[in-house]
C-alpha cells in the first residue's frame, strides 16, 4: 500500500470551493478520504462536492465563514454527523480585507484578519483534537503564504497573520505531538487564484512577476495539493512542526533580483 493512501480518513479543507483549497481537497479525495468542502457560499462547495463524486470520491458540502465562531463548530459538528470523526484538518480560508500602510489599518480590519487567519485555526484545531486522539493520531495542515517571511509593505496585517501561522504551527505541534497529531505548514508564492489576481492579472505584473521566479512561472493550485496530501499522510509520519515553502523559488534569489 502507498503512504500516500487516505482510505477511510475524513478531512476538512477549509475555503475549498476554489483555488489553492480545492486542489488540495481534489488531491486527499482521490486519495481515498471523504472531504468537507467548505466556504461561505454553499453553492460552489456544491459543484466542487459533485466533481469530486463524477471522479468517484467521497465529498459533503458545509458551508461555514470561518471568522464565525459558532458557524466553526458547525462545521465539526455536521463533519461529524454526515461523515463520522475528522482525522485530517486543512486551515486553508483566509482574508484580507484591507491594503495600505499598517498604522492607518482600522481595529476592525485588523481585528477581522487576526481572527479569521488565526483564531479560527485555535478554534478549528481544538474542536477536531478530541476526534484525533480518540483515532489515536491526526494531521492539521496550516495554509500560510511567503508573504509571511520577509516584509509586505500594504498587506501589513495579512503578511503578520500568514507569519503566526509558523509559530502557531510550532505551537499546536508541540503541545499535540504526544497525541500523535501532527501539525504542519504549506507557504505557498504567488499563485495564480482570485484571491492574488491583482498580483498576476495584467501582462506587464505577470512578466516581472515570472522573470524574478527561478522556475520561470507562477504557480497554479495544483503545485501546492499534492503537498497537503503529503503532510496528510502516512507518507510524512515523522514530520511535525514544519513549514513547507512552495514557490517556484521566489524566496532563493536575493531581493534585488525579485523586485
Ligand atoms: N494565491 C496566492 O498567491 C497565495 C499565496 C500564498 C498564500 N495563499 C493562501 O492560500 C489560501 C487560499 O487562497 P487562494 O489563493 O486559493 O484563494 P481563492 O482562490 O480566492 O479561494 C479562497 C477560498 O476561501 C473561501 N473563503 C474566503 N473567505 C472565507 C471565510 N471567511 N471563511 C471561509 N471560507 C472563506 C472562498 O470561498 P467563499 O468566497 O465562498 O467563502 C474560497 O473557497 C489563503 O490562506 C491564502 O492566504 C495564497
Amino acid at each position: 500500500m502507498t503512504p500516500f493512501d487516505l482510505s477511510g480518513k475524513t478531512a476538512i479543507v477549509t475555503g475549498s470551493s476554489k483555488g489553492i483549497g480545492r486542489s488540495i481537497a481534489e488531491h486527499l479525495a482521490r486519495a481515498g478520504a471523504q472531504v468537507v468542502i467548505s466556504s461561505r457560499k454553499e453553492g460552489p462547495c456544491q459543484q466542487v462536492v459533485a466533481s469530486i463524486r463524477q471522479e468517484g470520491g467521497q465529498a459533503a458540502a458545509i458551508p461555514c465563514n470561518v471568522g464565525r465562531k459558532d458557524e466553526v463548530e458547525n462545521l465539526v459538528s455536521e463533519t461529524r454527523r454526515l461523515l463520522g470523526p475528522i482525522d485530517i484538518l486543512v486551515a486553508n480560508a483566509a482574508v484580507n480585507p484591507y491594503y495600505g500602510p499598517l498604522v492607518e489599518i482600522s481595529d476592525a480590519a485588523f481585528h477581522k484578519t487576526m481572527d479569521t487567519n488565526i483564531l479560527s485555526t485555535i478554534w478549528l484545531a481544538g474542536l477536531v483534537k478530541p476526534d484525533m486522539v480518540a483515532r489515536g493520531g491526526g494531521s492539521i495542515i496550516l495554509i500560510s503564504s511567503v508573504g509571511g517571511l520577509r516584509a509586505s509593505p500594504n498587506l501589513g496585517a495579512y503578511a503578520i497573520s500568514k507569519a503566526a501561522d509558523f509559530q502557531l504551527t510550532r505551537t499546536l505541534a508541540a503541545e499535540m505531538g504526544a497525541d500523535k497529531i501532527r501539525v504542519n505548514c504549506i507557504a505557498p508564492g504567488l499563485v495564480k487564484t482570485d484571491f492574488a489576481k491583482v498580483l498576476w492579472d495584467n501582462p506587464v505584473a505577470r512578466k516581472m512577476a515570472e522573470n524574478s521566479l527561478p522556475l520561470g512561472r507562477l504557480g497554479e493550485s495544483d503545485d501546492i495539493g499534492p503537498a497537503a496530501l503529503y503532510f496528510a499522510s502516512d507518507a510524512s509520519q515523522w514530520v511535525t512542526g514544519q513549514t513547507l515553502v512552495i514557490d517556484g523559488g521566489s524566496t532563493i534569489v536575493a531581493p534585488s533580483t525579485t523586485e
